[in-house]
């Protein structure tokens, strides 16, 4: 579901229409746990308008995507995406804050973006639990290369 979550990005550059794209391209393939994916994985605060980048859907596609990820249920898999999402750059694992940094310089802040990020941080303390230990530690040579290169 993690290789798939951007599947939407098939139309072309995009912002929030990747997600409802990638929505119903896993749903018109009746793989419904990765068109979840498709469908959550920006969206730690159920809030279209939380959405950090352009809403270019139309005013039809948006009140569906609102109902959409009103009805999606938030599991650990949902979750896992949205941490690994969140912890992600093009290099490989980093610290949450500086990839929410990279989105907020790429895309810009709104009204929103404290409530996102206190999410994610949520999400990762829950992993965190889960793991007995902090999740940079998995990934401690890549983190710091990421940040010492
Ligand atoms: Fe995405």
């Amino acid at each position: 579901m993690g290789l798939v979550h951007d599947i939407g990005r098939f139309v072309g550059r995009a912002g929030v229409r990747h997600v409802i794209a990638g929505y119903d391209l896993m749903m018109e393939k009746s793989w419904p746990d990765a068109a979840r994916a498709c469908l959550t994985h920006s969206f730690p605060v159920r809030d279209l308008a939380a959405y950090n980048g352009e809403i270019d859907c139309t005013a039809e596609e948006c009140a569906r995507l609102t109902h959409l990820l009103d009805q999606a249920v938030y599991d650990d898999e949902v979750r896992l995406i949205q941490l690994c999402d969140a912890i992600s750059l093009p290099t490989g694992v980093t610290l949450m804050e500086k990839r929410l940094m990279d989105v907020g310089l790429r895309h810009g802040l709104s009204r929103t973006t404290a409530d996102k990020w206190r999410a994610f941080l949520s999400i990762k303390a829950h992993f965190d639990a889960l793991c007995g230990q902090n999740i940079y530690q998995l990934f401690q040579d890549e983190v710091i290369e990421g940040i010492f290169s």
